[in-house]
């Protein structure tokens, strides 16, 4: 067994129990009389995630003790969330492969998967009234569109090799943290959290996720295909200037910069072996594996306060999982 699942293990055993509840509801919730609807949305869902985000609903739940049918209700809300993105992200990115399989969008079409995509996003929209609390739809509207926001920016940085560190930073908050925030952040609503503990969980969301994303752009450049299930290179396939390929770009030499530039402004596989020595040559990966670490460690600062517990105890291991993952 791998690090990264030994860790994920860890980090499933104290909530198992409700990962099995959480199942339970999304397996119900995905009912639809169109067989098209139910053929692409099973797909997905059952096509093997890691359901973090359900997780971090569970786990910033269990630091306040009871975890209430309204949280597996929330963590299938906010895993339907992240499968819409993923089904109409695939779209936009033109990916074929995710989680070791062919992408909806490769195997039923473009048309099928927004569509179905729309399906997920507002069926979990109708499981979120069903909790009827005002603070939690208040989240979920926010960051499902906070999310769609993040994805337009992206496009609209694709093939900019000059993008700030700043600008690219906000990209992954707004497309990936932000689902993360709001996934601690509902936890600790429905536990009845104070304040300054809901900002506090919410804080460690938004750092875990940036983590998380700044490891996905290494891993599309370092990962191996078979663990990470999504082709390699993707990034740099559609000209998306992540921070693994502008640190290269800036730290390399004269030519090194020139074909990242290049590779960034016309997107395209064809530079991919000068691109991966100049990431290679400069460390760009182990410096965006610090920046990584950093957001971890402000994740893990910001639960300190909180008494120990195996919630506790998985929620600083996810913190480790979300930077020296593999998949
Ligand atoms: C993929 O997220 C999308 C990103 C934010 C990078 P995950 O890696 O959590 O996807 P699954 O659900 O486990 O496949
Ligand atoms: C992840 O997008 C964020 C969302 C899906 C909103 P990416 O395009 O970076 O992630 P992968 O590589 O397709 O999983
Ligand atoms: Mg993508
Ligand atoms: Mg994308």
């Amino acid at each position: 067994m791998t690090q990264s699942s030994s860790q994920l293990q860890s980090i499933q055993s104290c909530i198992s129990n409700d990962i099995i509840a959480v199942n339970t509801v999304i397996q119900h919730s995905l009912k639809s009389d169109v067989s098209l609807v139910n053929q692409v949305a099973h797909y997905i869902i059952n096509s093997g995630g890691k359901r973090l985000r359900p997780m971090l609903v569970l786990l910033s739940a269990g630091l306040f003790g009871e975890i209430k049918p309204q949280h597996h209700q929330l963590a299938a809300v906010v895993e339907f969330i992240h499968t819409a993105t993923l089904l109409h992200d695939d779209v936009v990115d033109e990916s074929s492969k995710r989680r070791g399989q062919n992408t909806a969008n490769a195997l039923f079409g473009n048309a099928a998967s927004v569509l179905v995509g729309d399906f997920v996003y507002s069926r979990a929209f109708q499981m979120m009234v069903a909790v009827q609390n005002m603070r939690v739809m208040e989240e979920l509207s926010n960051a499902t569109n906070v999310i769609a926001e993040g994805e337009v920016l992206q496009l609209l940085n694709i093939h900019n090799a000059a993008i700030s560190d700043e600008a690219y930073l906000q990209v992954i908050h707004y497309k990936t943290a932000k689902l993360f925030e709001a996934a601690t952040r509902l936890g600790a609503i429905i536990s009845g959290a104070s304040a300054p503990d809901e900002e506090a969980l919410s804080r460690y969301g938004m750092h875990i996720g940036t983590a998380f994303q700044l490891i996905d752009d290494v891993l599309d450049l370092s990962g191996n295909t078979a663990e990470i299930g999504k082709n390699l290179g993707d990034d740099l396939n559609e000209g998306k200037p992540t921070l693994p390929l502008l640190y290269a770009m800036r730290h390399g030499n004269a030519s090194e910069a020139a074909a990242i530039k290049n590779a960034i402004e016309r997107g395209g596989l064809d530079d991919l072996a000068t691109v991966l020595s100049a990431v290679e040559r400069t460390g760009a990966l182990q410096h965006v594996h610090k920046v990584a670490e950093n957001e971890a460690e402000l994740a893990c600062a910001s639960i300190a306060h909180f008494s120990d517990s195996s919630y506790k105890q998985a929620m600083i291991t996810l913190a480790k999982f979300a930077v020296s993952r593999n998949y």
